[in-house]
């Protein structure tokens, strides 16, 4: 397959183009949408045979028997990230915004504060907040155009009521892959406030070429209070099939989780179910090679182009196809940056300020799109700041 052919999704009930203009004021006729994380890609063909079975088969009842699933999970965490799981670890959710909901539900209660390193991934404030749980944002400075973590300040930020740390590694936005040195530090940090740690590894098989991912699953000495949390929606581009995998190695957190998917009546989703089986796959991995390939192209075309007009600054991108670019340089206000990305370049972008504190100069493009797309947002862009050239 070409990650190069131009796939008409409008009208297609997709939230990526079918809200632009709702959302953004972006019309879908003349504009780009840089939106939502998903792609404009095709998954691979192992994943659509398997829907294509489905179809053939021809009736869609009730799903059981999750041994191939669960199989083809623990060879994908061996094999591409080095991590062993069992299979009665894994619980399936509905994704990881539902798996994130889970976790607050099942281990936390009103009013205790979960911490956050932000700027962050925006639905977990969202869940948050409706859960009436506290938000605790511990702003992430940036040293050398990068986020780093900063546990002296954040230390003296807690209060005593914080549970539970969510942490988004690979991090979105900004795109870092966490070294092992800052996961022992953010173990160290969740222990000197006995804080559970979920981990949402969403983004962990998108990465930029000689980055390695480590789950925090591999950090010893934390598995009394680590929730992992994984999904191939992100990687094969089927983020619609709504299916995320809590996974939880301590058999006391496992009792609890499992607990209250029980009571919440909670199964899977056979759709779901099938396509990951298929795409956690010797043929899987291959195309997401090739894929991470064509989007490591994609960044350093985007990039050199951002970053070649006055004022503006694309993060270098570690992980995912998420470009964060800071526009405090222009001296422009949010209202004008943003107004001529939408009303004169045509694109609509997450907004900043979504993604919580340390966020309001920045605009999120995403680029896993075919690169005339990329290439045609770059000079949309140069065209639109013309003037500080
Ligand atoms: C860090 C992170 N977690 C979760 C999600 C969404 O997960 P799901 O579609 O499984 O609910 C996203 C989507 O962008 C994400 O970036």
């Amino acid at each position: 397959m070409s990650f190069d052919e131009i796939i008409d999704r409008r009208g297609s009930h997709c939230v990526k183009w079918d809200m632009m203009e709702t959302l953004y004021g972006v019309s879908p006729q003349d504009g780009i949408s840089m939106w939502v994380a998903d792609m404009e890609f095709r998954p691979p063909g192992c994943v659509q045979d398997a829907l294509q079975a489905m179809l053939d088969h021809g009736i869609y009842g009730y799903f059981g028997d999750d041994s191939a699933y669960k199989g083809a999970i623990i060879w994908w965490m061996q094999n591409r990230h080095g991590w062993t799981v069992e299979p009665d670890w894994i619980f399936s959710t509905h994704g990881l915004v539902n798996g994130t909901a889970m976790c607050l539900d099942a281990f936390t209660r009103e009013g205790d504060g979960i911490v956050l390193f932000t700027p962050i991934y925006h639905a977990f404030a969202k869940v948050i907040r409706a859960s009436n749980r506290d938000l605790v944002q511990c702003e992430m400075p940036i040293v050398e155009g990068q986020y780093v973590l900063d546990f002296d300040a954040w230390d003296a930020q807690m209060q005593g009521h914080e549970k539970m740390l969510i942490l988004c590694s690979p991090h979105n936005p900004g795109g870092r892959v966490w070294t092992r040195q800052e996961l022992e530090s953010v173990a160290e940090f969740a222990k000197r406030h006995d804080l559970l740690i979920v981990s949402d590894e969403i983004h962990a098989d998108l990465l930029m070429p000689g980055q390695a991912h480590l789950p925090m699953a591999r950090i010893e000495g934390i598995a009394d209070r680590l929730i992992m949390m994984t999904a191939g929606t992100k990687t094969f581009n089927i983020a619609g099939a709504h299916v995320g995998n809590v996974i939880i190695a301590d058999e006391g957190l496992r009792a609890r989780f499992g607990a209250r998917m029980l009571a919440l009546g909670l199964s899977p989703n056979s759709f779901g179910l099938h396509m990951i089986t298929a795409a956690y796959s010797p043929e899987g991995a291959a195309w997401v090679d090739d894929l991470c390939a064509y989007l490591a192209e994609n960044a350093r075309v985007f990039d050199a182009g951002i970053n070649a007009i006055p004022g503006l600054r694309s993060m270098p991108l570690q992980s995912t196809y998420l470009a964060w670019v800071d526009f405090s340089g222009t001296g422009m206000t949010r209202e004008e940056f943003t107004a001529r990305v939408e009303q004169e370049a045509k694109i609509a972008t997450n907004h900043g300020p979504t993604f919580g504190k340390g966020g309001d100069s920045f605009l999120r493009f995403n680029i896993a799109a075919p690169r005339s797309v990329v290439e045609d947002a770059v000079a949309r862009m140069q065209q639109a700041f013309g003037d500080l050239q």
